[in-house]
């Protein structure tokens, strides 16, 4: 490139023991190096936020290493090639990948994740949350470990996020009858008007216990959680027989390192009801993304899966959007626009 490029990044200060927030983080400010060959200069456009990316932020250990101090924070990314010296990879080209918060990113072809180049006819954003690691969760983690057969009870944790919300729309595709936990009116009512739940319970102004008995008691088939805590233990106690309940996350914990999370106080009930609670990382299922992805376009396309972006704009609103996760200010897949 002939006019020097300035990147715009934040790197890692310093390791949160409770909440995050920008003081943990740099912003810096570089001119971007020449590119060597075999190598190629992304444009970053839209970044991907998930709770999963606080507790990278832990020096424990975990399905991958923690960011390392003064590293740009890792993050799922979508851009557009502006330069290249790679043979495969040619300017124009849009790639998504694990670019980290910034502005521009290098890379010589590996690791650009779940598939390597953007078809022309999608919606750049889409790899970051129903064609990515989000959809695949929901798809995965409801089909493969949840199990749901037509008329059973699904009831979703979490369920108004990216990837409850993806949940409960697969499983009304399943013939099932669903149920979403999520923290106030407008989430609620959105996932009744709009996604077709048969029941919400806001959790914010509602007693889950006592809702939970109203709506399903004894008769949840397939619990999938993403929020752990006092919500895992009202839905243990309301298990039909050979119930399956599914470990996506445990936001109510913060991912914080101060203190553990409570353990399930009902876990006996796993035994009294015969059955299964199992976890799961989305990232051990490489090998059929293409096909779950497939199936999930399918789903968007023909308007049964509908999807919901939470958008924040420029690069340092970074900090603000992972936080934001934790206190359920986003609406939707949180994403920052570059
Ligand atoms: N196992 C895997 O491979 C895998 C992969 C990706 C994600 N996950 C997990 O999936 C879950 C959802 O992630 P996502 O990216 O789709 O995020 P998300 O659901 O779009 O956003 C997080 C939502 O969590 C809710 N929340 C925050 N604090 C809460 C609390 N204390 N109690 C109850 N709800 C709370 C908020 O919604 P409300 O406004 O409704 O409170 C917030 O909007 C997370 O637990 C994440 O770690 C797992």
């Amino acid at each position: 490139m002939t006019v020097p490029v300035i990147n715009r990044k934040w790197t890692l200060r310093s390791r949160p023991e409770t909440t995050v927030s920008e003081e943990h983080f740099n912003f810096e400010t570089e001119t971007v190096r020449d590119l060597t060959d075999g190598e190629f200069l992304v444009k970053i456009h839209y970044l991907s936020f998930e709770p999963a990316q606080r507790g990278w932020l832990n020096d424990v250990r975990s399905y991958i290493p923690p960011v390392a101090i003064g590293d740009v924070m890792r993050s799922m990314g979508v851009g557009v090639i502006v330069d290249s010296k790679h043979s495969d990879y040619k300017v124009g080209d849009r790639v998504q990948g694990g670019f980290g918060w910034q502005e521009y990113a290098f890379s010589d072809g590996t690791g650009l994740f779940p598939v390597s180049k953007i078809p022309e006819d999608m919606p750049i954003s889409y790899p970051l949350h129903i064609y990515g690691l989000t959809g695949l969760t929901a798809y995965f983690g409801l089909l493969d470990i949840g199990k749901p057969k037509s008329g059973d009870t699904v009831v979703i944790s979490g369920a108004a996020g990216a990837t409850g919300s993806t949940v409960g729309q697969i499983a009304k595709l399943m013939g099932c009858h669903v149920i979403g936990i999520a923290g106030g009116q407008t989430k609620c009512q959105w996932l009744m008007d709009e996604l077709g739940y048969d029941a919400v319970i806001d959790y914010k102004s509602e007693s889950v216990d006592e809702r939970m008995k109203a709506l399903c008691k004894n008769s949840i088939n397939v619990f999938f959680d993403n929020v752990g805590g006092e919500i895992l233990d009202s839905a243990l106690v309301n298990l039909s027989n050979y119930a399956r309940v599914v470990l996506c996350g445990g936001i109510s914990s913060g991912y914080q390192t101060k203190a553990l999370p409570p353990g399930p106080k009902n876990y006996m009930q796993l035994v009294i009801r015969r059955s299964h609670m199992e976890g799961f990382i989305v990232l051990d299922h490489v090998e059929r993304y293409p096909a779950a992805i497939e199936q999930l376009k399918q789903w968007v396309d023909n308007g049964k899966i509908l999807v919901k972006e939470h958008m924040l704009d420029g690069i340092e609103k970074c900090p603000a959007g992972l936080a934001g996760l934790f206190a359920g200010q986003n609406f939707g897949k949180q994403l920052v626009k570059i």
